[in-house]
C-alpha cells in the first residue's frame, strides 16, 4: 500500500536552472491572458448565455472566485516544490505516486481534450471569416459528424448543421462529414511545436494587446446597441420576467462553458524558472489575470445579452461576431474584424496547450510512469518530439468523432477535478512550516471559521429560500432533479470537511478553494459523471498495468 503513495523528493539542486529569469508581474499577466482568453470567451460564452440567460454573470463570479483560490494553491505548491512543473509534479512530491498519476491523467482532459474544443472554435471563426469574404467551404467540411447527426436527430434549427447532414456525400452508407479547418490547424500547431516555436515575449504581448483591443471594441460598440429589456427576458412557460429565465439550475447548467473560459491560469506555473522572484511574482500575476478576465467576461455577457435575446445563441459558435450580423446589430466591419482577431486569439491558446501536454508526458515518462519513448528529445529541434506527435494525434483523431458540447463538458469536469485535488493537496501540506524568502499562503486556522461560514451560510440560505431545501430530495423534475441531487452530495461532503477542519485545524484558504471547486462540480450532469468515471477507471487500469511496475521511484526503493 505504501508503494502507491511513495513520494518523489525534489532536492534543492532541482532549482538550479539554465533559464534566464526575465519575466515580471506584467509579463505573467500577459502570458496569463494569452492562455486564458480564447475559445471560452469567443465561443462557449454563446452556449453559456443560451442556457443561463443574463444570469450567467453570477456563474462568472463564482468561477472567478473558485479559480482565484485555486491559483493561490498553485502558487503555494510552486513555491514549495523547487522545480518547474505542473500539478503532476507537485502532487508527486506531496501526495505520492497514485494521486500524481490521477492528476496527470486528468490533465490530459485539460490540455489535449481542451484543445479539441479550441480547434472546433477556431474552425467556427475561420469559416465565418471566409464566408464574410465571400468564400464558402461546403458545410459538411466544417463540422463534426456527431454534431451534424445530433442536430438532425434532435430537430435543431441550426441551418449549417442540417445542411451538412443533408448535403454530405456518401461513402458506402456513411456520410462524409468532418471539420477540415479544425484538423488542419491542429496539424499546423503540432508542426510548430515539433520544430520548437520560440515563445517570444514581445510577439506574445502584441497578440494579447490585439486580443484585448478587439474585446474592448466589442464592449464599447456593443453598449450602444443594448436594449435593457433583454436583460430580464420573459420565461414563456411562467410568463415571469427574470434575470435568470431558466432559474439557477439553468445558470449552473452552463458551468462547463463558463469554467472553460478560465482554464489556462494554471499553465503559468510552468514559467516559474523564468520568472524573477517567482514566489511573489507568480501569485500576483495569476490573480491579476483572473481579476481582469472576470471583469471582461462580465462586461461581454452584459453586452451579448443586452444586444440580442439570449435564446438566439442556440448553437452559435462565433457569438462575438454573430451580435454584429445583419439580423442583429448589422455592423458589417465589426463582424469581419472580430472574426479575424478571434482566429489569432484562439491560436495562442492552441499553442500554449499543445506545448504543455508533451511536457507533462515528458515528466511522467522521466519518472517511469509513461513509456521511455515519451521522453525522446529531437536531436535538432530539442523538443519532446514523440510526445508532441502523440499530442497531435490525441487532439486530431477525436476531432473526427466527437462534438463540441461533449468535449467541453469532459474538459471542464476533468480540470475541475484536478483543481479539487490541488486544493486538497495544499491542505495536506504542513501549513505552518514556511520556507524563508518564499511565497506562502497566510495560515488562517479554519477550525471555527469554516464551519461557521458553511453552516451559517446554509442556515441563511434556508431562511431565504426554504422551498429549495424542502424540495432537495425531490429528484423527479428532470431539469432541477440532477442539480438538487448534486447539491445534496455537496452539502454532505462539506459537512464532513467541517468536522475534519475542526479536528485538524485545516488552513482556510485552500479549504475555500476546495469547497468552491466542489461547488462547480454540482453543475455537471450524470452523463458527464458517467464518462468521467470511465476515463478515471481506464487511467487506473493503465497505472496498475504499466506505471506501478515501471516507476523509477519504485525501482530505486526496491534496489535499496
Ligand atoms: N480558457 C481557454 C479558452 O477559453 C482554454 O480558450
Amino acid at each position: 500500500m505504501n508503494q502507491l503513495f511513495r513520494r518523489k523528493n525534489y532536492s534543492e539542486t532541482d532549482t538550479s536552472t539554465s533559464l534566464l529569469r526575465v519575466l515580471g508581474v506584467w509579463d505573467i499577466v500577459f502570458f496569463g491572458i494569452a492562455a486564458i482568453i480564447g475559445a471560452g470567451s469567443f465561443s462557449s460564452l454563446g452556449e453559456a448565455v443560451f442556457r443561463g440567460g443574463p444570469g450567467v454573470i453570477l456563474l462568472y463570479l463564482i468561477c472567478g472566485f473558485a479559480c482565484g483560490f485555486t491559483a493561490l494553491c498553485y502558487a503555494e505548491f510552486a513555491s514549495r516544490i523547487p522545480t518547474a512543473g505542473s500539478a503532476y509534479t507537485y502532487a508527486y512530491a506531496s501526495f505520492g505516486e497514485l494521486i500524481a498519476w490521477v492528476i496527470g491523467w486528468a490533465l490530459i482532459m485539460e490540455y489535449s481534450f481542451g484543445n479539441i474544443y479550441v480547434a472546433f472554435s477556431w474552425s467556427d471563426y475561420f469559416t465565418s471569416f471566409l464566408e464574410r469574404l465571400g468564400m464558402h467551404i461546403p458545410d459538411y467540411l466544417t463540422c463534426s459528424y456527431t454534431e451534424a447527426r445530433k442536430a438532425f436527430q434532435n430537430g435543431s434549427e441550426n441551418k449549417e448543421l442540417l445542411s451538412a447532414w443533408n448535403t454530405a456525400p456518401l461513402i458506402g452508407n456513411l456520410k462524409f462529414i468532418l471539420d477540415l479547418p479544425a484538423l488542419v490547424i491542429n496539424g499546423l500547431i503540432t508542426w510548430l511545436c515539433y520544430v520548437g516555436v520560440k515563445e517570444s515575449k514581445n510577439f506574445n504581448n502584441s497578440l494579447v494587446i490585439l486580443k484585448l483591443a478587439v474585446i474592448v471594441l466589442v464592449i464599447l460598440i456593443g453598449f450602444a446597441y443594448i436594449n435593457t429589456e433583454n436583460w430580464t427576458p420573459v420565461n414563456p412557460e411562467t410568463h415571469v420576467a427574470s434575470f435568470m429565465p431558466n432559474g439557477f439550475a439553468g445558470v449552473m447548467s452552463a458551468v462547463s462553458g463558463v469554467f472553460f473560459a478560465y482554464i489556462g491560469f494554471d499553465a503559468l506555473s510552468v514559467l516559474s524558472e523564468e520568472t524573477k522572484d517567482p514566489q511573489k511574482t507568480l501569485p500576483k500575476g495569476m490573480i491579476i489575470s483572473l481579476v481582469l478576465c472576470t471583469v471582461i467576461y462580465i462586461a461581454l455577457t452584459l453586452v451579448l445579452t443586452g444586444m440580442v435575446d439570449y435564446r438566439k445563441f442556440d448553437g452559435i459558435g462565433d457569438p462575438l461576431s454573430f451580435i454584429f450580423e445583419k439580423s442583429n446589430a448589422n455592423v458589417a466591419w465589426m463582424e469581419l474584424v472580430v472574426s479575424f482577431v478571434a482566429i489569432v486569439a484562439i491560436t495562442t491558446v492552441l499553442l500554449v496547450f499543445q506545448m504543455g501536454q508533451p511536457r507533462i508526458w515528458y515528466a511522467m515518462s522521466r519518472d517511469g510512469l509513461m513509456p521511455e519513448k515519451f521522453k525522446t528529445v529531437h536531436p535538432k529541434y530539442k523538443t519532446p518530439s514523440f510526445a508532441t506527435v502523440i499530442t497531435g494525434i490525441a487532439v486530431g483523431v477525436p476531432i473526427l468523432f466527437t462534438d463540441k458540447t461533449f468535449i467541453l463538458d469532459f474538459t471542464s469536469i476533468g480540470t475541475i477535478f484536478a483543481f479539487v485535488l490541488v486544493c486538497a493537496g495544499v491542505l495536506m501540506l504542513p501549513a505552518k512550516e514556511k520556507i524563508k524568502g518564499r511565497f506562502h499562503l497566510p495560515y488562517i486556522n479554519g477550525k471555527i471559521i469554516f464551519p461557521v461560514i458553511f453552516i451559517g451560510g446554509l442556515i441563511g440560505f434556508y431562511i431565504w429560500q426554504p422551498e429549495f431545501f424542502n424540495n432537495l430530495i425531490d429528484w423527479n423534475d428532470p431539469k432541477e432533479g440532477e442539480f438538487r441531487a448534486s447539491i445534496l452530495v455537496f452539502i454532505l461532503i462539506n459537512l464532513v470537511l467541517c468536522i475534519f477542519t475542526f479536528i485538524k485545524n485545516f488552513s482556510l484558504i485552500p479549504l475555500i478553494g476546495l469547497s468552491s471547486c466542489l461547488y462547480l462540480l454540482t453543475g455537471m450532469s450524470h452523463e458527464n459523471w458517467f464518462w468521467f468515471g470511465l476515463w478515471f477507471a481506464l487511467g487506473l487500469i493503465i497505472y496498475f498495468c504499466y506505471g506501478y511496475r515501471n516507476s523509477k521511484l519504485r525501482q530505486e526503493t526496491v534496489s535499496k
